[in-house]
């Protein structure tokens, strides 16, 4: 909360994946709101960004819905996410956001993966840093399967084969 600048928070849950922590972490944020004398107001967008193939990345990102970016501008943007992978999506995502002009753009990302292919990006705020494996559960999916576990968990080599796209 410090971080994010006592102004007013866009908070920007990046779907699908990252609907179990946005409602989480924004419970959290509601609790130290409540809690504080100064309550930073805060509004929600959504957005879907799509570029993974059974357990690859396409390498080629879609944007789909959300408020028109314009809304970002001035604003205090927290983005979060559900895992930085290689981090060329959060990269996209970044400059694109920052094109609107927001007064700050940090990112939250429940998860971070030690990977050789990795850009090099780190988010501003980290839940827990993985090994290089392909994870599912806590809406993370894999061809839209297996975002109904509450846990993550690593993908067996039989659950790729039965869901393979
Ligand atoms: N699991 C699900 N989605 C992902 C992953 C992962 O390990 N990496 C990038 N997107
Ligand atoms: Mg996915």
């Amino acid at each position: 909360m410090k971080e994010m600048g006592g102004r007013h928070i866009l908070a920007l849950c990046v779907l699908k994946e990252s609907y179990k922590f946005f409602a989480d972490l924004l419970d959290c944020i509601k609790a130290l709101n409540r809690n504080s004398d100064r309550s930073i107001p805060m509004t929600v967008d959504f957005i879907r960004l799509k570029s993974y193939c059974n357990d690859q990345s396409t390498g080629d990102m879609k944007v789909i819905g959300g408020d028109d970016l314009s809304t970002f501008t001035g604003k205090n943007v927290l983005t979060v996410e559900d895992i930085i992978d290689t981090g060329k999506t959060t990269q996209t995502l970044l400059s694109l956001a920052k094109q609107r002009n927001p007064k700050m753009v940090k990112v939250a990302s429940v998860l971070v993966k030690r990977t050789p292919q990795s850009v090099g990006y780190r988010p501003d705020f980290v839940g827990f840093e993985i090994p290089d494996k392909f994870v599912v559960g806590y809406a993370l999916d894999y061809n839209k399967y297996f975002r109904d576990l509450n846990r993550v968990c690593v993908i067996s080599e039989t659950g790729k084969a039965t869901y393979k796209a």
